[in-house]
């Protein structure tokens, strides 16, 4: 990855944002990194600790950590991690009533420091509130995006190549929709090397990595007690990566949808032209029968938990 000379903001010190934030501190693709949390002193002790890495890990990036949202200043993007992760039992639209204000927070600081950023909403439940996020900044919608079907689609991407035997570099696989138990795997548009799925797997084992891959986050939930943060953090700078360096990478994101899909007034998981102007087009996929009922079933479910938020 190449340096860019940006700053990037991650708000929220807990799991995900301190793991966000070494796995940038590695890449060495921005400038600076803010740090920013609730707590005094999680912040500042997490960026120190990052800090002392970073010649071991041959990069110059630079990382504070702050209690002080006036840190945002002259962000290029806003990471926007603040707010509670699931416990045992817990469905992300749970999260819904604690995490409301504190996106209304954080977004409303985004707006007053730096005016100019884009902004990725990782906090749960993250399609209700990407959309909520952008209403609340007033920004055209390019400019926010969610973090949702990067990690869902890695994740699919992990069980094929566990149950084929072949490298995950070979793999590619496509989810779209909610982030959530509803989200859609899309095995007709996934490949190995450019080989459909059904060369290497039986009709039961598509069906098994799809239920698998709804599940793979509740999973570590069960079995650890809280969210995983690793494969997010990682999805973040994929994302993040994208916007700073401009690839015009194909990645599923929740964007904001405008007449796509023939839905509006809200924002969803789909695949995006994502690069240094943030979501710069969104991919209309040639969706077979059922999989289209599959995607509006899921576009439903989101819809009845932004209207729960009364957003
Ligand atoms: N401003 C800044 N930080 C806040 C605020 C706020 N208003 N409210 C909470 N936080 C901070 C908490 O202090 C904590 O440090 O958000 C952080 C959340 O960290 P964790 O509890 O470790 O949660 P994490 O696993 O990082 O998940 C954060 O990302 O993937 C989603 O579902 C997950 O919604 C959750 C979010």
């Amino acid at each position: 990855m190449t340096k860019n000379g940006n700053k990037i903001s991650i708000v929220g010190a807990g799991q995900v944002g301190q793991a966000t934030a070494q796995m940038l501190a590695r890449e060495n693709f921005c400038n600076e990194i803010a740090l920013i949390g609730r707590k005094e002193g999680v912040p500042q002790g997490a960026a120190l600790d990052i800090r002392h890495a970073i010649p071991l890990y041959d990069s110059d990036t630079a990382i504070y950590g702050y209690h002080d949202y006036a840190a945002l200043c002259d962000s290029h993007v806003v990471v926007v991690t603040a707010g509670y992760p699931r416990k045992p039992g817990m469905s992300r639209a749970d999260l819904l009533d604690t995490n409301k204000p504190i996106i209304e927070e954080v977004v409303a600081n985004i707006v007053k420091y730096a005016p100019q950023a884009f902004i990725i909403v990782i906090t749960n439940p993250v399609d209700v509130l990407t959309y909520y996020a952008w209403r609340a900044s007033g920004w055209d919608r390019n400019r926010i995006i969610g973090l949702s079907c990067v990690l869902d689609s890695a994740r699919m991407v992990s069980l094929i190549a566990h149950k084929t035997g072949c490298s995950p570099k070979e793999i590619s696989a496509l989810v779209i929709g909610g982030h959530g138990d509803s989200m859609v795997p899309l095995p007709r548009f996934s490949r190995i090397n450019g080989i459909p799925l059904d060369v290497f797997l039986t009709k039961q084992d598509v069906v098994e990595i799809i239920r698998a891959t709804r599940q793979a986050g509740s999973e570590i939930v069960a079995l650890k007690g809280t969210s995983g943060y690793v494969a997010a953090a990682a999805s973040i700078v994929t994302m993040l990566d994208a916007i700073i360096n401009n690839r015009n990478h194909i990645l599923p994101c929740v964007a904001v949808l405008a007449g796509e899909y023939a839905l509006e007034n809200m924002a969803l998981g789909v695949p995006a032209l994502i690069g240094g102007e943030g979501v710069q087009k969104i991919i209309e996929l040639p969706l077979n029968e059922e999989e289209t009922t599959a995607f509006l079933r899921s576009a439903a479910e989101v819809r009845e938990i932004l209207q729960c938020g009364n957003v």
